[in-house]
């Protein structure tokens, strides 16, 4: 394993500290240090106890039997024989309450389109489609893929599936139509909920052109549903008679009633595909109660959540973040979410701090790629516009580097708005380690501290506790993946296998004497892009499948705003010629395989790819060739004994 020597040595200087301050701790849920680490202690000693209190906050059709089940681990299970549904706990349950008339979702669309849903109009709406789900035929248990922009019905379409016990599965609307066919073929989708299109960047997204091209090969799908975004647009759209329904059409014959299935907590509440470390995506499955009441807990403690809050998580719901930050956790705490459907600089770079300004937004929460890009283009953006209803900022994704932190916190905050740095992923269903806003003093790059009833350590390859080394969390939690979906052998080796009982979540960490952690990066083959995960594995064989590549090996290297991006060494077979070109083709290659985002930024061509004498590809080598360490500044590597010089004077190392 390498740590990167470099982010030990900044985050080794960073030595700077911020309290929050007297008038946040004031009237924050958790206030005191003393209070987390007293709730803290409980949640270790006696998590049974800890977390059945939690769920006592929320509405079950039954009582659970136990809360933790450890006989099968590592498929725990959580809140044993219970009975629920989680929109529930999103919708229902605020209706006998004030929260009834509030909005639930605020919306913009790029070209300025607005919606408002209160959480009595979300109900109905939600109601209504999942009944019409219903009648297309769809039963607990399906699954369901959507292909959707960020307008209101992907929020209502999750929910609506989630109503009726019908198994998510959102892709994220910048995948190809292979990557598509790919993920409902894996979950056997029957129904794909998709839009005539989306907007970004004042462009058209064509999804149903896109979900069209995927399902020539999906057999397994028999409705499709589609949202009418281009009222009156020119929106390229296909209806196939029998097979696409318009959403608005089908919902005018559903019925407002749908009463919610009572699920077992260990139903399948949804499944979200990522990248991996072998060539093939992982369909990360989350059950309903643990998922439920960890993104409860969560969203209430680290975003600090009050009645009177206007809550902004910009990620797309097309990722966890989104699925657990944007639609569950903040609906089940009765929040005001704001959404927004566009791009961060359309038509300017003021767009995201206009709409915080004419919302009144209080807490924003948003990745450490978009901050670097904000600082790029400079704070005249963000000061042309009135920020001050901010009172919480937030980051995930990826590491921040301290310098963005320090601008995030200086040109958007104020200085007065605590940053909560938030460290999860995918499989951990919620965040993990991280302040709490109200009483964790934060350091610039650190996520700080673990959540409840995270036994978060860092330990080295023999499983013992170091300084620097290894991320792993050494309890089950609620929120955790049970299972890749229909390979529990490979759950049980990529997650559980490093140190038995122990999860491993293929991050770099290190802790220092105050007890924070302070994540280094991935140690795995996979590469966080602008908080993307690509797995290069997963790209190598695609290049390979290219007639011309006879071998390829993806890295990853620094960039100033993705954090990461990908550089491409590519062998082409014997005769074929490097040529830009070429490198076009290849880099088309990997957007319709894939998605525009997992292109790598640079594609070298190699004679050779070096390898060690046991036939490993020696990565860090073509680390420092991408980067000019190892040869300047290269786009071919021609002659195949320049590789093995290198390969030898490296080995020397
Ligand atoms: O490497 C860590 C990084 O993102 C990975 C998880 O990616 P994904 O499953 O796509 O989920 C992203 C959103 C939860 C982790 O293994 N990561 C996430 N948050 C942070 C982070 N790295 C450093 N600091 C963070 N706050």
């Amino acid at each position: 394993m390498t740590l990167k020597s470099k982010n030990i040595e900044t985050i080794l200087a960073e030595k700077r500290v911020f309290k929050p301050s007297k008038k946040f701790q004031q009237r924050a849920h958790i206030a005191s240090m003393k209070e987390y680490l007293s709730l803290y202690e409980k949640s270790i000693k006696d998590p049974e106890k800890f977390w059945g209190k939690v769920a006592s906050e929320l509405t079950w059709f039954k009582k659970w039997s136990k809360v933790l089940d450890e006989t099968e681990a590592p498929f725990y299970k959580w809140f044993v024989n219970g009975k629920t549904n989680i929109t529930v706990n999103c919708l229902d349950r605020h209706l006998d309450t004030a929260t009834r008339n509030k909005a639930a979702i605020i919306w913009e669309g790029e070209p300025k389109d607005r919606r408002t849903l209160t959480y009595s109009q979300l109900l109905q709406e939600v109601s209504l489609f999942a009944s019409a789900l219903k009648n297309l035929g769809i039963q607990r248990g399906d699954r369901v893929a959507i292909y959707l922009p960020m307008i209101p019905e992907l929020a209502i379409s999750v929910l609506a599936c989630a109503r009726i016990g019908a198994v998510h599965t959102v892709i994220f609307a910048g995948f190809s139509a292979e990557a598509i066919r790919d993920r409902v073929l894996d979950s056997e989708s029957k129904l794909v909920i998709t839009s005539d299109g989306g907007w970004r960047k004042g462009n058209i997204l064509p999804l149903k052109q896109t979900v069209d091209d995927a399902l020539h090969e999906c057999p397994c799908v028999r409705h499709v549903v589609v949202v009418k975004r281009g009222q009156g647009e020119p929106f390229p759209c296909h209806i196939k008679e029998g097979r696409d329904h318009w959403y608005h059409r089908i919902i005018d014959d559903a019925s407002a009633k749908c009463p919610a299935e009572p699920m077992d907590s260990e139903d399948m509440l949804f499944l979200l595909y990522t990248s991996g470390t072998t060539g093939k995506p992982k369909g990360i499955i989350h059950t309903t109660g643990g998922y439920m009441v960890y993104t409860y807990l969560t969203s209430k403690y680290v975003f600090d959540l009050r009645p009177e809050d206007v809550y902004w998580c910009t990620a797309d719901i097309g990722w966890v973040t989104g699925h657990s930050y944007l639609v569950y956790g903040p609906l089940m705490n009765g929040a005001t979410v704001f959404m927004y459907e566009g791009a961060p600089n359309w038509p300017d770079w003021g767009r995201f701090w206009s709409m915080i300004q004419d919302n009144s937004i209080s807490i924003f929460y948003t990745a450490p790629t978009a901050i670097r890009a904000f600082m790029k283009w400079g704070e005249e953006w963000p000061n042309k516009y009135d920020l001050s209803s901010l009172r919480l900022l937030g980051t995930v994704g990826e590491s921040i580097n301290p310098e963005a932190w320090m601008w995030y916190h200086r040109v958007i905050g104020a200085e007065k708005c605590p940053i909560v740095d938030t460290w999860w992923q995918t499989e951990t269903g919620g965040i993990m380690i991280t302040p709490l806003p109200g009483c964790v003093p934060t350091k610039p790059g650190s996520a700080t501290v673990p959540f409840f009833g995270v036994d978060a350590a860092v330990l080295s390859e023999e499983g013992k506790e170091v300084e620097a080394g290894i991320l792993s969390i050494r309890k089950p939690w609620p929120g955790m993946l049970r299972g890749i979906y229909g390979d529990k052998e490979r759950y049980k080796q990529t997650y559980w296998s490093k140190w038995p009982g122990k999860y491993f979540p293929g991050d770099g960490a290190r802790k220092d004497s105050d007890g924070y952690f302070w994540i280094l990066g991935r140690i795995d083959d996979v590469v966080n892009v602008a908080g993307h995960r690509i797995g290069t594995a997963e790209l190598e064989s695609i290049f390979v499948e290219y007639p011309s590549v006879a071998e390829s090996a993806v890295i990853g290297i620094d960039h100033e705003i993705k954090g990461k991006c990908l550089v491409g060494f590519i062998t082409l077979k014997d005769g074929v010629l490097a040529t830009e070109a070429l490198e076009k083709e290849l880099k088309e290659w990997a957007g319709k395989k894939i998605g525009r985002f997992a292109i790598p930024d640079k594609i070298i061509f190699s004679a050779d790819l070096p390898k060690t004498r046991s036939g490993k590809i020696m990565r860090r080598l073509l680390r420092d060739i991408a980067t000019g360490r190892a040869l300047g500044n290269v786009t071919t590597l021609a002659e195949s004994n320049v590789v093995e010089q290198l390969r030898e004077k490296y080995e020397e190392d």
